[in-house]
């Protein structure tokens, strides 16, 4: 096997720390609950944790609005608990991932306390203040992507400070060379304790228009989408500059060996790769959520992944994303006979695969009642909120799921006495073992693990419903043949070729011998392998 660096062989595993495991009796998961439950990461065959923010804050935005960049939230523990995290998880040779929040503070971080003491405060531009427009209004139209403008008005100075998130997270200045330094030794202060890279949280946001001028309406907003569309976000984000600023902080990973700089970002794939930056210079992973995005059938996908894959820079490493904390659950999304298609697509592209937790399992999005409402995205705009999918990891069928001695701080799914780890881990059927024996899977096939990719042409009855493609290194050839439909297909193998079906997503299939042609049943997908011998 070619010896290739972890964060491209290797596959990540996504924990919002408030809802995986809860050891002090909160509802609220933490720090010791993420060490616990290692052996599970471990037994599953994943390589990384990527940690959601566990920073010290006042949880306005669930950890994305840090109080204090270098400590631990008494709600999630310690250092010394984050310590023995990163000890134990390296102990089982799983990486660790920290989400860096770069682009705003909270209200209550002693630098913005200190900005917005007075105008004339050294830190005063540490963050973005503009004086009000003539009419006394906010300096431009940028909107909060939370609902609302982007701008609030300071009482004490009459000038605004922009927020492209809550009011209670202003933005910094990464203009501001101080910012950049400050920031830097906040990667350094993690680096040093031996943090394996970080995932930056809206990373496409860190530079604004120099001339904060108005984004334009945009002709395609729906009113039923989020208020912020109703302007393309052009002048408030996506910024050419923003590279170099990237380039920044992936030279202080880079002072520490392979650490790997993950971006978050939303843009369409041609602005999207233009982050892996000149000559690879900034983000080693652009993290790609398009599939969050398109529509869920065969030919879409075909076509996303061909028009990824196309638009890659030479050396650029792909990944794919099927869930986050923000964007609806896959299953919830698909329903759960294509949540197993899915789960065996994100295993096999091409590229570092990001898991979330509990999509494991199956978990789809669940309701959350009136009174229970936590996210203050869905205060502001209802029906947006991101409280039903992150609903507490379920491992057991004892009270609260084993994730908690108290009421969690949301529901569990209904059925959760069925759908947990315990019940569906030594079940053959289960989803659970699906997406084990994928990774496995990936770990003894180099071909899906760091192989080339190529799309194979279907005949166009098949191709509405059927996504087949290969991946090869060396002698090796997998082929994978997905159905996004709900009727079976036969589907031809014309090369002569004896191909060994090493993986179905229907119990029971593997270890045959095709040749000439294999069916395919309904919500079905399967791994073949070339036979050497014949
Ligand atoms: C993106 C994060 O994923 C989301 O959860 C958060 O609310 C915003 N950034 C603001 O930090």
């Amino acid at each position: 096997m070619p010896e290739t660096i972890w964060w491209k062989s290797g596959t990540v595993y996504q924990v919002y720390p408030r809802s995986f495991q809860d050891t002090d009796g909160d509802g609220v998961g933490d720090l010791p609950g993420i060490t616990a439950r290692l052996d599970h990461l471990a037994w599953l065959g994943v390589d990384a944790v990527w940690i959601s923010p566990f920073y010290r804050s006042p949880m306005a935005d669930f950890g994305y609005d840090v109080a204090d960049y270098c400590a631990v939230d008494p709600l999630f523990g310690t250092l010394d608990d984050f310590d023995a995290l990163i000890a134990e998880a390296h102990r089982r040779k799983l990486k660790v991932i920290l989400d860096f929040v770069p682009n705003h503070t909270s209200i209550e971080h002693p630098w913005f306390v200190e900005s917005r003491a007075s105008r004339d405060s050294e830190k005063r531009d540490w963050y973005i203040w503009r004086d009000p427009a003539p009419d006394g209004g906010p300096p431009n139209n940028w909107l909060s992507n939370f609902g609302g403008p982007a701008w609030t008005r300071d009482e004490a100075s009459g000038q605004y400070y922009y927020h492209a998130f809550l009011s209670r997270q202003p933005d910094l200045n990464w203009r501001n060379p101080d910012v950049r330094a400050a920031m830097h030794d906040v990667l350094r202060f993690w680096l040093e304790r031996g943090v394996d890279g970080f995932r930056v949280d809206v990373i496409w946001h860190l530079i604004k228009d120099e001339g904060f001028r108005d984004n334009p309406e945009n002709p395609d907003f729906a009113p039923h989408r989020p208020g912020i569309e109703r302007f393309s976000q052009v002048y408030s984000c996506d910024r050419p500059e923003v590279i170099e600023v990237i380039g920044g902080m992936r030279a202080v990973l880079r002072e520490y060996g392979e650490r790997v700089l993950i971006g978050e970002i939303y843009l369409p794939i041609e602005r999207l790769v233009a982050y892996y930056g000149p000559d690879l210079s900034a983000a080693d992973l652009p993290f790609n959520f398009q599939l969050l995005e398109t529509p869920w059938r065969a030919d879409a996908v075909a076509g996303l992944v061909a028009e990824y894959e196309a638009a890659l820079p030479e050396g650029g490493w792909p990944n794919w994303v099927l869930g986050n904390h923000d964007r609806p659950r896959i299953a919830a999304r698909v329903g759960e006979a294509q949540a197993r298609v899915a789960a065996m697509l994100l295993l096999t592209l091409r590229g570092t695969p990001t898991l979330y937790y509990g999509d494991e399992i199956g978990i789809g999005d669940v309701p959350i009642p009136a009174d229970r409402v936590q996210d203050p995205w869905e205060r502001n705009e209802p029906g947006h909120g991101r409280d039903p999918v992150r609903t507490p990891m379920q491992w057991d069928d004892g009270p609260n799921a084993g994730f908690s001695r108290a009421e969690p701080w949301l529901p569990l799914t209904e059925d959760h006495e069925r759908r947990n780890v315990d019940a569906l881990r030594d079940d053959s059927r289960s989803i659970l073992t699906l997406y084990r024996r994928l990774l496995s899977l990936r770990r003894d096939h180099p071909a899906l693990s760091v192989g080339g990719w190529r799309g194979l042409p279907l005949d166009p009855a098949l191709a509405a419903d059927i996504f087949a493609y290969e991946r090869f290194e060396g002698d090796e050839i997998v082929r994978i043949l997905l159905n996004f439909g709900r009727t079976g297909w036969s589907v031809p193998l014309p090369d002569g070729q004896a191909w060994n079906v090493l993986l179905s997503t229907r119990p029971g299939q593997a270890g045959e011998t095709v040749r000439d042609a294999l069916t395919l049943g309904s919500d079905e997908g399967v791994v073949l392998r070339a036979d050497p011998s014949r």
